[in-house]
């Protein structure tokens, strides 16, 4: 749910005869979400996008659950790793799986993509731990910098390109359910209320059409749709557009704009959520705040059991204050069943301090997530006892 936008040139009624200067019908598409229940948008084509030239052979594409890895706290020590792979699919690493998602990293080497990607099974969400560029796609070019989360509606046809020097790094989570901004901050007509810790200013849609009609040769397209990738071939670039209106379109929202609630003693996780995927997890952004203000308060998180979920944080920036020996770039995994909390001696050390300066992305998952194999270079032995 974001809100209604309109990019390009559309008619003025939808479902109605809508030319080009040759007087030739430009192609309209519904894309809508939750059969005809949810958010969709109008998008209008050059070429109808049922004209497909090619398919190819379909290839598996999928992971291997790591096996008896038993109830663990779990530390990946993933800070030290510079790129997983060549291109944006190749590089994509999944870690944790769960029924309804995929967290995943993906560090591509490649600055550009040579074919368009479209998931088929999932909503995504990508945060930017490094670098810049745009994704563009059939709702146009969506810039996107460091500490952005990217939010994809599934079937999103999209190529990133990647500007400058510095090689990406995402964080990726797939979702069965749609993502959505936070239910309870949003007023029955859907508009962000006063206490939400972000408002539609924040949310960035595209902003301009790509001119693909000198566009020569024909375009690849995978599609991600099972456990393969499906592989489409069109005779001529399927972001042809002209315009589109509606409310389903990817978005950026920046960390960096998430608006922090503070409080006299310890707020918990949910003052820091930040999406949501109905049934499935949320995402909340720890960010620089003031600590809080009791005169007795402990700014480190108290004790904390988790009776129905999986807590993931992914630390992306400054120093975490209640965790010890965990890098940027790490993950670590609390699962539910186990409690979990500061590690030794840091709920005194953080005694009287004023503020942090912490950046972190935390998924909770209501369903248990099992690691993967591409898990086993990066366990940390020791982390299950680095409370003692
Ligand atoms: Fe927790």
């Amino acid at each position: 749910m974001t809100y209604y936008y309109r990019l390009g040139k559309i008619p003025p009624k939808r479902h109605t005869q809508f030319r080009n200067d040759s007087g030739e019908l430009y192609h309209e598409e519904l894309v809508s979400s939750l059969g005809f229940s949810g958010v969709y948008s109008n998008i209008y084509h050059k070429n109808p996008p049922t004209n497909v030239k090619k398919v190819g052979p379909s290839t598996p594409y999928s992971y291997k659950i790591l096996k008896d890895y038993g109830l663990k706290m779990t530390h990946l020590k993933t800070s030290g790793i510079n790129y997983t792979g060549n291109d944006f699919l190749e590089s994509r690493v999944p870690l944790m799986v769960n029924s309804s998602c995929i967290i995943s990293i993906c560090y591509p080497d490649q600055l550009s993509m040579p074919y368009i990607f479209k998931n088929a099974d999932g909503d995504e969400m990508i945060y930017v731990y490094e670098g810049q560029g745009n994704l563009n796609s059939q709702f146009g070019k969506l810039p996107f910098k460091k500490g952005d989360y990217i939010v994809i509606p599934r079937t999103t046809m999209y190529q990133i390109e990647v500007e400058g020097e510095i090689k990406p790094k995402f964080l990726i989570v797939e979702s069965k359910a749609p993502i959505e901004t936070v239910g309870r901050y949003r007023n029955e007509l859907g508009q962000l209320l006063e206490h939400s810790p972000y408002c539609e200013r924040d949310l960035h849609p595209p902003i301009e059409i790509n001119d693909y009609s000198d566009h020569k040769g024909d375009v690849e397209m995978k599609i991600k749709k099972g456990d393969a990738l499906h592989q489409y071939f069109y005779g001529y670039h399927p972001f042809d557009i002209v315009g589109w209106d509606g409310f389903l379109y990817p978005y950026t929202f920046s960390i960096y704009d998430f608006e922090p609630i503070t409080g006299r003693i310890h707020q918990p996780p949910p003052v820091h959520q930040t999406f949501q995927a109905r049934g499935a997890f949320v995402v909340c952004s720890f960010v620089p705040r003031l600590f809080d203000y009791h005169p007795l308060s402990i700014p480190a998180p108290y004790n904390h059991s988790n009776i129905d979920s999986d807590e993931v944080l992914f630390y992306t920036e400054g120093e975490f204050m209640s965790r010890k020996g965990i890098d940027t770039g790490s993950f670590t995994l609390h699962p539910g069943g186990i409690p979990h909390g500061p590690h030794p001696g840091t709920m005194e050390k953080s005694i009287g301090k004023k503020e942090t300066k912490e950046y972190a992305v935390m998924v909770d998952t209501f369903a248990p997530l099992h690691l993967t194999e591409n898990c086993l270079p990066y366990l940390d032995e020791e982390y299950p006892y680095s409370w003692q």
